[in-house]
């Protein structure tokens, strides 16, 4: 689909010139109009909904001939379920089915905002955005979607704005995973991070620099690919006095073989979405800007290729990582936590009012919470519930999940601080047990493992298939809360 333009407008939904008609439908025994448009339009939908047997599920869907009185050629039914469990999350899913449903029309005319939901207005945006998401750069035929605008009909609403503030960001991210390998090196991750934000925000630092200023890990990990690594940071501060300032921290391993400790051909068919974290975060500070947010964020991305050659880190060796710590590399594909370290190690030099890390980390967190549910690991409660609330509030479901010290021992090493593996099991933990150890005392920090999450492998609700862009929203949210934005 070309670009999918979203707009709102104040005509009337019976007068929209669309050619289809977005509405919404409460479940039950029998489907109740839940955009109401009045008799007899609505009585006419309800008649036909009953007759064709359908239930109005969440994000089910049914096209029906419009009705005398409505000017779009046809309304577009979507369900969302029981009225008294609707909620913001409801309505995202409902408009991210409903715009896919629509693709073979031009124009949609959408009533989803108006819902009587807590927030419908930003989820109705946000669900229409990235539901109708589609990544075509790489298809030689034009693809058979045509729809090019969704307009929200019967009222304006201001909120709509910053939901394609975050759907903005979420479809940078989204791009940036789904573009293959070869095309995405860590030296293209730069680019395009110095593409999104605002001139003189990026920093890079360069391997000769990283292996002066003693980033082991990042040289460690980029030394066996031909592709040279780099450190990317990006820097945000508010026009007035910052009430606060954070860092966030993203994996982008742009390419993860496993190294010499190589995966199987399965396990690499995926890993160009190691870089995940690392989108998130690009996709947040190309926000922060327009969001004008009064708070001061520094982003730091290790960009690396985790590859295999003559010349890649061997399971046996140690590298000495930023700030002094060693590490002994047991096993190459262990290499996300080796490069991050380097960066939470930096990101904490300033003291940061608190430190979030999101990575691809490990396949431990797909096997603990499957592939809808984020991991979390916080060492600070209020920060924990805090990232809980935002990702509640983005509809991006997140679980804690514990920093166990008894397993810290797991990670001691015959002749280094720390080696990079522990035993099999409790991956998850032990990866952020070794993150852990870069986070001085006292500073709040916390590590998002979206192995499970970063990609879909179904066309489901506000996520197509492929890249989701996952703790992009949950990052925005959190952000704009702690500038002491709204709570909608
Ligand atoms: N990038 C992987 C983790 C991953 C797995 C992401 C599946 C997405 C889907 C990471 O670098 C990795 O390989 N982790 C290893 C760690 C192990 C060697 C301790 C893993 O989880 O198997
Ligand atoms: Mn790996
Ligand atoms: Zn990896």
């Amino acid at each position: 689909m070309p670009g999918l333009e979203i707009g709102s407008s104040t005509d009337a939904a019976q007068d929209a010139t669309a050619d289809v008609l977005i509405m919404g439908a409460w479940g039950g025994a029998s489907p109740s109009i839940a955009t109401t448009v009045g008799d007899p339009i609505d009585a006419t939908l309800e008649a036909q909904l009953v007759k064709v047997g359908f239930k109005a599920k969440t994000g089910e869907t049914c096209l029906l001939p419009a009705p005398e009185g409505i000017s779009a050629t046809g309304v577009l039914i979507v369900g969302l379920g029981s009225r008294d469990a609707a909620d913001a999350a409801t309505v995202r899913k409902a408009a991210g089915a409903s715009v896919r449903r629509a693709s073979s029309f031009t124009h949609a005319a959408s009533l989803l905002h108006s819902l009587p939901v807590e927030g419908a207005a930003e989820a109705a945006a946000e669900g229409t955005a990235l539901g109708g998401y589609s990544f075509d750069a790489y298809r030689s035929k034009q693809s058979d979607r045509t729809l090019t605008a969704v307009t929200f009909v019967g009222g304006d609403d201001p909120s709509i704005g910053r939901a394609m503030a975050f759907a903005g960001a979420v479809k940078l991210a989204r791009d940036l995973i789904n573009e293959p390998p070869s095309s995405l090196t860590p030296k293209a991750l730069a680019a395009a991070a110095e593409a999104a934000c605002p001139p003189g925000s990026v920093k890079v630092k360069q391997v000769d620099e990283l292996q002066r200023d003693g980033f082991g890990g990042i040289v460690g990990v980029g030394q066996g690919s031909s592709e040279p690594p780099c450190l990317i940071m990006i820097s945000y501060a508010p026009a007035g006095e910052a009430r606060g300032r954070v860092a966030l921290v993203g994996k982008g391993i742009t390419f993860d073989s496993g190294g010499l400790s190589l995966k199987d051909a399965k396990g690499m068919e995926t890993m160009k979405t190691d870089m995940s974290g690392a989108a998130a975060v690009i996709g947040v500070m190309s926000a922060l800007p327009a969001l004008e947010l009064p708070i001061a964020v520094d982003a730091f991305i290790p960009a690396a290729e985790n590859m295999p050659s003559g010349t890649a880190i061997k399971p046996g060796d140690v590298i000495t990582q930023y700030g002094g710590r060693t590490t002994e590399v047991l096993n190459t594909d262990a290499e996300g936590r080796l490069v991050l370290a380097d960066a939470i190690a930096l990101a904490a030099e300033s003291k940061p009012d608190a430190i979030i890390d999101v990575a691809t980390l490990t396949g431990s967190i797909v096997v603990a919470l499957g592939k809808k549910i984020t991991g979390l690991f916080a060492n600070d409660d209020p920060l924990r519930d805090a990232l809980l609330e935002a990702a509640r509030r983005a509809g991006e479901p997140l679980w804690a999940m514990p920093i166990f010290e008894e397993y810290r021992k797991d990670l001691e090493s015959e002749i280094a601080d720390q080696k990079n593996i522990g035993t099999r099991y409790g991956g998850s933990i032990i990866g952020a047990l070794f993150l852990s150890e870069f986070v001085p005392q006292g500073v709040p920090w916390a590590h998002l493992d979206i192995a499970g999450t970063a990609r879909a492998e179904t066309d489901s609700d506000e996520s197509p298939k492929g890249g989701t862009g996952v703790a992009t929203r949950t990052l925005l949210h959190w952000l704009r809360t702690l500038s002491g934005g709204g709570d909608n």
